[in-house]
């Protein structure tokens, strides 16, 4: 189902890894990525994207997946990062990201995140509301330091994906509505504020999407929001940027297109808008995430008990859960698994694979067909490589996997496997209690 992923002797294969090995030297549960697929996705962004259109950019949203090992290839690769958060900021710059390749998004930054910004010369700052430019400006006069500044705008369209993850409808809790007397007043204020500079508009219209016409509508609406603010305030917006969005394939039953299909159409619009009104084509940017590391991630499990329900059904338990994979429980996402050492083999039975957590919506694929398995056999879970780790949480004091990067036949432990004081070590106890 994906390039990185073999079966060689009856053993599952991540590239050259055995994955009974990995499972043994690092123990489970374990996230295992694979760095051929994720620079291979780079190489189809490069070649589709970068490489065809002048003046074009992408930077890997790293709400997906951030690790500093991470950020390294990233940078590599030569992408641009965005970070939502100064936990994202602070890992990019731990990486030695260069800041003014890094682009600061979120609704709600804080007056602490944007001085860390704004100190550290963080290139790109998409703001979000009202309340943001205004502390931005004040914040820019204060550190006497100038913001390059984008507005998110919420282009009004609708995307054919779960509706926790659609967000480019106005009622939104992200970005700028198009309304007259909200956008254009804090468009003339970037304009004109000495300490911003103006460089343009973002949109992200939702994730996991299989369709284009929301990009591409949203590029229109943004176009034409473009041409507008010429005729207005007769300045000529730098920058666009596309967000991110494109699905990936989690199962058999998922047919993603590749990025092309997304960016050609979307260039297509800009182009023919650029000619017909004489516009110099801005700089665009595209912001995936799930698209370059989500097929590249694997986790492996270990069973540790079958519960046959007589006429209802078997749950099969292994040493994870939600805490390492919410996605199932949050959104009703679909998963793939095989056992290791039986990789899609003949299927006998349709399991319920759950978790250990103390909640019962503690599912990770509901009716997976599987082999006979028995309790102390590794399982796969493919495609588990966005918003797996990121989305994370230490319930039930469960500790977070351990990630391992893969490359050929080599594995690289990029984060530590978590101990028990680990799980303790911000506690403290006041005096009374001691
Ligand atoms: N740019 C912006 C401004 C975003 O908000 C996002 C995702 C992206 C780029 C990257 O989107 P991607 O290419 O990964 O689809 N936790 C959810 C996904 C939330 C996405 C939020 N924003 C999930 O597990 O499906």
């Amino acid at each position: 189902m994906y390039n990185h992923i073999h079966v060689k002797n009856g053993h599952l294969f991540i590239e050259d890894c055995d994955a009974a090995e990995l499972a043994h030297r690092f123990k489970t549960p374990l996230y295992v990525l694979s760095e051929a697929s994720i620079r291979e996705k780079c190489t189809r962004i490069r070649e589709g994207f970068l490489d065809k259109y002048d003046r074009t950019y992408a930077a890997y949203a790293s709400k997906a997946l951030m690790t500093t090992a991470l950020a390294k290839l990233v940078h590599q690769e030569g992408f641009y990062m965005d970070v939502v958060s100064g936990g994202e900021l602070y890992t990019a710059l731990n990486a030695d990201f260069p800041s003014d390749q890094i682009i600061f998004h979120g609704n709600n930054k804080s007056p602490e995140e944007l001085e860390f910004a704004l100190k550290r010369h963080v290139g790109r700052i998409v703001v979000d509301n009202l309340d943001e430019l205004k502390l931005l400006s004040q914040m820019c006069n204060a550190f006497n330091r100038k913001a390059g500044i984008l507005f998110r705008i919420t282009p009004g369209v609708n995307s054919a994906t779960h509706a926790y993850i659609s967000t480019g409808k106005k009622d939104s809790k992200f970005g700028l509505p198009l309304d007259e007397d909200i956008l254009f007043p804090a468009i003339q204020f970037a304009i004109e504020d000495p300490m911003l500079d103006f460089y343009g508009f973002h949109f992200h219209v939702g994730s996991q999407l299989f369709d284009n016409t929301a990009h591409v509508k949203a590029a229109e609406v943004t176009l034409e929001l473009m041409r507008v603010v010429r005729e207005r305030f007769n300045y000529t917006v730098p920058e666009m940027n596309c967000g991110g969005g494109f699905g990936i394939k989690y199962t058999k039953d998922d047919e993603p297109k590749d990025v092309t299909y997304f960016t050609d159409a979307v260039m297509a619009v800009i182009e023919q808008f650029c000619e017909t009104h004489q516009f110099p084509r801005p700089r665009i940017f595209i912001e995936p995430g799930r698209y370059l590391i989500g097929e590249a991630g694997v986790t492996l499990y270990t069973i540790g008990s079958v519960k046959e329900i007589p006429n209802i059904k078997t749950y099969v338990a292994v040493d994870g859960g939600m805490s390492d994979n919410i996605r199932t429980a949050l959104y009703q996402a679909k998963y793939e698994a095989t056992p290791i050492d039986q990789p899609f083999s003949e299927t006998s039975q349709e399991v319920t694979l759950c978790g250990k957590c103390c909640e019962t919506g503690d599912i990770l694929i509901e009716h997976l067909p599987l082999p006979e398995v028995h309790v102390g056999e590794v399982i796969a879970v493919f495609a588990t490589g966005a918003y797996n780790y990121s989305m994370a949480s230490h319930y039930n004091k469960h500790r977070i996997p351990a990630m391992v990067l893969v490359n050929g036949d080599a594995a690289y432990e990029i984060i530590e496997r978590e101990q028990y004081s680990d799980l303790t070590r911000f506690d403290r106890i006041p005096d009374h209690l001691k």
